[in-house]
Parts: C-alpha cells; structure tokens; sequence
C-alpha cells in the first residue's frame, strides 16, 4: 500500500485542479462546469476510440456531479465536409440521410455505455449553421478574413492543410510513390484554388501568451504543438463550393463553403448559447485526442480571439487505442466495434475496462482476452464478490450494515487492521486528485487495492466459523461493518466509471440515492455509527462470470 502513504495527491494536481475542492460559487449558486467532447466524424460506425473520449468527459462529468457541481456536458457529430460528402455517395445516399443513420449509432453507443452528455449536437442543426454563419460575419468585420490563393497538400481524411515538412512520401505496394501526412499517415492531394484565408499568423503572439499559461494538459503534449507553431501560415477557411458543396455556405458568396474545421469548432460555442445567449462559455475542461490537438490549441484559439471571445480553460488530451500495436484502420482491418464486444464483455464492463486500461499518457492495446480477464478478475471475482459475501444470510443472518463500535475494532482488529480502515478518507483525497487529472486508471488501481484488502481482511477473520457461535456476534459485526463501509466508500468513488453496478451495490447496501455525493464518503461517524440499517436483498447477480 505504499501509494497510500505517498504524497501523490499534491503532486499530481495540475493547474485545473485546484479548484475541485470548491462546491458552490461565491453567490452561493452551484459551480458550473462545462465539459466538450470532440464531435465525431460521421464518415464510419463508432469504434472504441471515439467511445473513449466519451467515457473519459464522461466519468470526468461525473466526478464533477459527485462534487455537486452543474455539469454542462457536450457531444455530438461533425457531419459537414468532403470525406463525409463522399462516404455518402459512395452507398448512394444523400449526405443528410447518411448522417442520420451514423448520428443515430453515435447515440446508441452513449446510451449504451451510459455517456451522461447534456447536449448532442450535430453540425447540421439549423442552430449551428446559423452561429457558424454568425461567426464569419465577425471574422471579417474584425479584419480577419481575406480572399488569397491557396496552394498546398490536403488530407481528406483529416481534413487538414499540410506543410511540405508535415508530409513525405510512401511506396504503394504498386511501386509507385503517394505523399502523405506525416502524423496521420493519410494520403494527401495538392489543392490550388481561390478561396477565403484566415489571418493566423497576426493572432501568433497572442496565441503564445494563451499556451504559456499552461493549459495544454499533460503538459508534454505542449511539444507537438510547437511543432505546428513553427511553420505557421495564414490558414484557408473555404473551399470551392464546386468541390465541396456539403457544408455550410460563406455568407455572402455562394461559390464558397466554410472549411470544415472552423464550421466544427464553433460547435461548442453554439452549445454555449452562442451568439444570442452565450452563457457557459468559455469552456473548463475540453477532451480532445492527440491527433487533434493542434486543431484546439492553435485553429480554435485563434478563432477565438479574432472574434474577442475568451478563451478555453483547459485543453485535455489523450492517448490512443491501438490494436495489435497497429492503429485502427478499415484497410488494416483491425477497427474494433464496440458494439459487439459490449455483446460479450457487458457494457459496463466493456466502459470500465476502458477507463482503467486507456491513459492520457500513453496509447494502449486493445485485446478482447485482456479485456475479458480484467472484468471477470476486478468486476466480478473482487468487487461484486465482496457484495455478495457480506450480504449472504449464511454469514449475514438479518442482513444488515451493522452500526459501528470502536471498542469492539479495538479488540479485534490488529493494529496495522485498524490502520488501514483508518485511512479510508486518503483514498478518497487520492482519487479526488486522480479524477482531476483524469487518471481513472489510477482510481481504479486506488479502489481496487482497497476491495481486494476487504476481501483479505474478511477471510483472515474467518466469518463463516463467527457466525457459528452467537457469542461471536460483535466480531462477526464490527467485521461487517469494516467490509460493507470499504464497500460503501469504494462504490462511491467509482460512480463516474461504472456509474451502473456501483449505483446497484449502493442500492444493495441500503444507501439512500441522495446520499452517494463524494462528501458522504467522510459521513461514516454520522450516518453509519448511529445503528444497523437493513440491507436491500436481492437474490439476482449483478452480473455474472463473462465466459
Ligand atoms: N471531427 C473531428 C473533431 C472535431 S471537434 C471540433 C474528429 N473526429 S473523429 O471522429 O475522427 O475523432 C473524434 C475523437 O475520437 C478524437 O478525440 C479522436 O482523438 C478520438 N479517437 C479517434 N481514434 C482514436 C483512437 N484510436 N484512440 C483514442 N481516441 C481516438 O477528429
């Protein structure tokens, strides 16, 4: 247990951390918090990807509800733009029908995997074309839009404009040579054409200031942003509408329609309320994978002040999945649908078997038999056997939480016992410093650390030799107690990762919904020493052993 006695906490708050502590603002309303997911391309069916950065804002939503905080919570799809354009015509189908159906699945994933969003927005909602149009209009009234020539490489996969330093060239299996991004590996075309330019280079400075404040996080990713700082240009913001003719049109030239990543960004600030009703801008935590991150801290910024609105607080950005050590790809045929292993896996075992494994670190592997180990090995063999052990009627004659008794701890807890219990409330500050960080698979470590010593602690004192004798009472009791508070404390704190089976062991062990807030955590002397509370019994599993 040495994490227990380090002090990880301290040194694992960044910057946006220190204000998790803070429930209510000065006026004495509830703290808002305002969390985005990127929207999601709808060229393709979701994969386990995109469900990450969902579950990631997700369980960091959560957390943030478990402090009493308002969450605003966005997600959606980006539904505009040449790759979506021809995806739709490749299967015959207009543009819009094609992301209905694609829009749809999103939503049916989230639903599944309980993502708790409180705006879906897609970037065909009529309220967004308008605040994107909206946005234009202040771009060039402010001075910020020309008209130029743009000549340069285009990925369409990524929908990016790329320096001659972002691309190189690759050998096709036919021996010929194809340039392609450097980052993304997606193959890239050379575009020359008239069209609309965004004055990047002039916001430079003020950008600088913006990123020296520290609010890329991790702060190792600052580097890859450098990268991009280096070969700044003013970017292109339009393409012909000859081309592209799915998105959005430049207000006041009909041959132009928007560049598809200035149409998407704004879609946050459409969430927010933008232009008429701007209220929970400018956004605190914004999650955003690693192959886009210089989309939100340079494009998005810059959009930003040239149209005098403030600034994000925070930019966060994870690691990749991988499969097979290989990115996902449809031609390398490796893209894993979630779906289908939430068929086998749960869906919540699937989402908690992401949120532990995935990191903002490092890219992780996806396997279906890892995969399946863990949720049998955490999810059923440790936390909800524990559950089942405390509540049977074998050991746990009249099913109760047993009230507590410190003289009855003292006599039959060994000291390092006693120790151990005792320092339940630092598990709750560790995993209130990894949730900030959006570290879940560090709270899972922390919990399961603690489940998996309740679960030793209640062998090591034999219950079902106890509960033989009446005159073992009070052991077999305040042996009950310890389990089912650890099992109570731990249920609470990993609400925002498997917000569905812990939410089921609170109800089982009787503790009422209004009271599963992270400061009930620290409520044991009040709530739980006054008397015995009976258990919610139920003779189904919560959930079995995946085969
Ligand atoms: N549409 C843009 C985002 C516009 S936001 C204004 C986009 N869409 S995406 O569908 O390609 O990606 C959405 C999110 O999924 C991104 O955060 C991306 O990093 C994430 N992922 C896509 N593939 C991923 C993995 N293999 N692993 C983890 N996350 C990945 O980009």
């Amino acid at each position: 247990m040495k994490w227990l006695q380090t002090n990880w906490v301290k040194c694992l708050r960044p910057p946006f951390i220190q204000k998790a502590y803070c429930t209510h603002s000065p006026c004495g309303s509830k703290e808002r918090v305002f969390i985005t997911t990127p929207i999601f391309y709808v060229n393709a069916a979701p994969h386990i990807g995109h469900l990450y950065t969902a579950l990631l804002a997700d369980a960091t939503a959560r957390f943030h509800r478990l402090h009493g905080k308002e969450v605003v919570f966005s997600t959606g799809t980006d539904e505009h733009g040449l790759k979506i354009q021809s995806s739709a015509t490749k299967v015959n189908k207009t543009p819009k029908l094609y992301c209905d159906e694609i829009a749809a699945k999103f939503k049916a994933l989230f639903d599944r995997t309980d993502v708790s969003y409180s705006h879906f927005i897609r970037t065909t909602d009529e309220t967004h074309v308008s605040a994107v149009q909206n946005f234009w209009k202040i771009l060039v009234k402010n001075d910020y839009i020309y008209q130029g020539k743009y000549e340069g490489w285009y990925s369409m996969a990524d929908e990016e404009f790329l320096s001659e330093e972002e691309v190189c060239d690759q050998r096709m299996e036919t021996g010929e040579s194809q340039k392609i991004s450097v980052s993304s590996g997606h193959p890239v075309v050379w575009v020359a054409e008239e069209n609309y330019m965004f004055r990047l280079t002039k916001i430079k400075p003020k950008l600088l200031e913006w990123l020296n404040t520290g609010v890329i996080y991790p702060r190792e990713k600052r580097s890859q942003v450098d990268i991009a700082l280096r070969n700044l240009q003013d970017l292109s913001v339009s393409r012909s509408r000859s081309r592209l003719s799915w998105g959005i049109p430049v207000p006041g030239d009909s041959t132009q329609t928007i560049y598809v990543w200035l149409d998407a960004l704004i879609n946050y600030l459409t969430v927010a309320g933008y232009p008429d009703h701007l209220q929970h801008w400018p956004a605190d935590t914004q999650i955003v994978g690693q192959d886009i991150l210089k989309f939100h801290t340079i494009y998005w910024p810059a959009f930003l002040l040239a149209a005098g609105l403030d600034l994000p607080k925070q930019i966060v950005c994870h690691a990749h999945w991988t499969v097979d050590g290989y990115k996902m790809s449809k031609s390398r045929g490796n893209v894993v649908d979630p779906q289908e292993r939430m068929n086998k896996l749960t869906a919540t075992g699937f989402r908690y078997f992401l949120l532990r494994s995935g990191t903002v670190f490092t890219n992780c592997n996806y396997d279906d038999a890892v995969a399946k180990d863990i949720v049998n090995a955490e999810i059923v063999n440790s936390y909800l056997n524990m559950l089942s052990r405390v509540s049977s009627k074998s050991i746990n004659k009249h099913t109760i939480f047993p009230s507590f008794n410190e003289e009855d701890f003292q006599t039959f807890f060994t000291k390092e016992e006693r120790s151990m219990f005792n320092r339940l409330p630092d598990l709750i500050d560790i995993c209130n410093g990894y949730y900030n960080g959006l570290l879940c698979h560090k709270v899972s470590e922390a919990v399961f650390e603690y489940i998996r010593w309740s679960n030793k602690l209640f062998n090591d004192h034999v219950p079902w030799k106890l509960c033989k004798d009446p005159a073992n009472d009070r052991h077999l009791h305040c042996l009950l107690h310890v389990t089912m508070e650890t099992l109570r404390v731990c249920s609470i704190l990993l609400q925002p990762l498997i917000p569905h089976i812990a939410g089921q062991v609170l109800d089982r062990l009787g503790i009422s919904k209004g009271d599963r807030l992270i400061k009930h955590c620290l409520e044991r002397q009040l709530v739980h020493r006054i008397k015995d509370h009976p258990l919610q019994c139920q003779k189904n599993h919560i959930m079995q052993r995946i085969k």
